[in-house]
């Protein structure tokens, strides 16, 4: 059934229809569609513009309506044209006359605008509590290996030794990132355009503040046209999505990278692998791919939405109903990645001594050695220098740093003694990187209580 259908001779042909219709997706709006129509029934009788009693029937019949929703007794119509059409239809099947009296002051325009809204903003919250959870099993985990040493990579070469606590750290930082991008978009989200009508807002003596007093949003638009055909709040919360999406499938490759047999840092649980269908001896991280992989679908929904809304004229147009389903993916996706990744992460066991093992080869200490001589009061060029030609050295005699007989050291620089031993120690040399951001580990325990706090997480018992 169609609303609007008064001017029109013609019933809409089945194709015309079903292109048309939202209702596939947007019926996951009901209970928000129904809020917001309750708040505007309320403010309708608050300023005289239906009575009382009118407004009252509305808002019980509403409230009947999602009850009968959710316990299964009405279903939504798989040929309504849209959600609010939907329950519009319903209200007036059952209140006659009166439930015609809902639209008034109103518009889909505004209504759809609204829902929208009411629906994201729990969104932002869910997504939130999700990133919180994940930022507590690295914490856990960080706080855990505090004093792993394993190699620090650049060109996913060993660099420079790390603590393995260190490096979890550095995804609750992209994670706090994503919390306050959240929060951010949530405020932009929290201003109420209903009120403003199809375009123009409206002849009748409405009180926006009242319903956005009801709904709990902080303000109303200002702009009636900006009103109903803003979607910034839709592209931001997509673009905060995405950028969660390139943290989480930086964190997939490490993890995939970590459980092979070339790395062996960690082995995932089986609860959280499978099994290859040919070769018997292969435990696939298929978790840690699909959420890189799914991080493509992700930007892909962004991608649509700016393209969607490029080059609209104010204020709607119907191109703007490809927004729901973009945005509902980004965000089911987001929340299935996180729900995934979480307990992967968690239940993953750690292999220091593989850590330890790796940290021991690629002359990750190098660095080190050439600070020691430093220490000695050789400028750091010469020092580099000399280091480079003891790393040349090693490569020659098949040698590392901690093997390279004294004798060897003192050739290419004679300045050195016993004590090179102990500056290059793996452990002191992880350790000692002790200035705010570095992997030692009560600096490493120092932030994972930073991060609990910001995320408001307890420690486990
Ligand atoms: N289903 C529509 C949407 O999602 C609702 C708004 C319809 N407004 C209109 N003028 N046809 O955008």
């Amino acid at each position: 059934m169609q609303l609007w259908k008064g001017r029109f001779q013609k019933a809409l042909s089945k194709t015309t229809n079903d292109f048309n219709s939202s209702i596939s997706f947007d019926s996951r709006m009901y209970k928000e569609d129904i809020e917001g129509s309750i708040a505007h029934s309320a403010m309708l009788g608050k300023c005289g513009i239906i009575s009382q009693s009118e407004a009252d029937a509305i808002g019980q019949g509403l409230k009947d309506i999602l009850a009968d929703i959710e316990n299964g007794t009405l279903t939504i119509d798989p040929e309504a044209e849209d959600i609010h059409t939907f329950i519009e239809g319903e209200l007036t099947a059952r209140l006659g006359d009166t439930g015609k009296r809902l639209h008034t002051a109103r518009s889909r325009n505004d209504q759809v605008a609204v829902d929208i809204k009411l629906y994201l903003k729990k969104q932002v919250d869910e997504v939130s509590s999700l990133v919180k959870g994940l930022a507590e099993v690295i914490c856990n985990k960080a706080y855990e290996n505090a004093e792993t040493v394993m190699p620090g990579y650049t060109h996913l070469q060993r660099a420079q030794p790390i603590t393995f606590g260190h490096h979890l750290l550095a995804y609750a930082e992209m994670l706090l990132r994503d919390l306050s991008r959240l929060d951010d978009c949530k405020k932009r989200m929290d201003v109420m355009p209903l009120g403003s009508g199809a375009l123009a807002c409206t002849t009748y003596p409405i009180d926006r503040m009242y319903t956005a007093s009801l709904l709990d949003f902080a303000d109303v638009t200002h702009n009636s046209l900006d009103g109903v055909s803003d979607r910034d709040f839709c592209i931001e919360f997509a673009s905060a999505l995405s950028i969660i999406m390139v943290h989480l499938s930086r964190f997939s490759e490490e993890i995939i990278l970590w459980c092979s047999h070339e790395f062996k840092f960690i082995e995932l649980d089986d609860a959280f692998s499978t099994g290859s269908s040919i070769m018997p001896q292969k435990k696939n991280p298929d978790i840690a791919e699909l959420v890189r992989g799914k991080s493509g679908r992700v930007f892909g929904d962004l991608t649509t939405l700016l393209t969607v809304m490029k080059g609209i004229a104010l204020a709607y147009n119907k191109d703007m109903q490809e927004d729901k389903e973009a945005i509902f993916d980004a965000v089911d996706t987001v929340k299935m990645c996180l729900t995934a990744f979480t307990p992967m992460l968690d239940t993953m066991t750690v292999l220091p001594q593989n850590m330890r093992k790796a940290a021991a080869g690629g002359f990750i200490n190098a660095t080190d050695c050439a600070d020691y001589l430093v220490k000695k009061g050789l400028p750091f060029r010469d020092a580099y220098k000399a280091t480079g030609e003891l790393v040349a050295k090693c490569l020659e005699l098949d040698l590392t740093l901690e093997t390279l007989p004294l004798e060897e050291y003192k050739k290419i620089c004679d300045i050195f003694d016993e004590g090179v031993y102990t500056a290059i120690g793996l452990e002191k040399c992880a350790y000692e990187r002790s200035p705010i951001g570095g992997p030692n580990p009560d600096n490493v325990r120092r932030e994972v209580e930073r991060v609990r706090a910001m995320c408001n997480v307890q420690k486990p018992k």
